[in-house]
């Protein structure tokens, strides 16, 4: 799996997102250290804190498969379906990658079609949190 399959894949997650409030559409694609992919979309709700990103969704459908060993992070959101630049995780999100991903994961920001910036889990969280 090339660091652009995976963008890819964030890409086709986006197409997933269940946005009807904020029209930002988000999609996350997890690759596991055995080569497995859990991708993920932001699911949005009425009554708006229930709201989960796409981070967390693809992180907790992998925990809850039983899988906890990450290699890498694809995101890709925009405004209604479109991507216009990186769309970098929340704090949240940052903290929930922090429990299960070293410092140095990376995490790949889709910014076109065929372009990504990439970061590490320590640039985007520096000082994190962990007991
Ligand atoms: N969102 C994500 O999916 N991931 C992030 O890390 C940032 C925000 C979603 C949540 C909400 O549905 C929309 O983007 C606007 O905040």
């Amino acid at each position: 799996m090339t660091e652009k399959e995976l963008c890819k894949q964030a890409l086709s997650a986006m197409e997933r997102a269940y946005a009807p409030y904020s029209g930002y559409t988000v999609g996350a694609a997890l690759l596991t250290a055995d080569g497995r992919v859990f991708t993920g979309c932001n699911i949005e709700n009425a009554s708006y804190t229930p709201t989960v990103c796409a981070e967390r969704t693809a992180v907790f459908k992998a925990v809850s498969e039983g899988v906890r060993e990450f290699t890498m992070l694809a995101v890709a959101g925009g405004k209604d379906g479109a991507v216009s630049g990186a769309f970098p995780p929340c704090g949240v999100c940052r903290q929930v990658l922090t429990e299960f991903c070293s410092p140095d994961f990376p995490v790949l920001l889709v910014t076109g079609e065929d372009t990504f910036e990439r970061y590490t889990l320590s640039e985007l969280l520096p000082l994190a949190f962990k007991l």
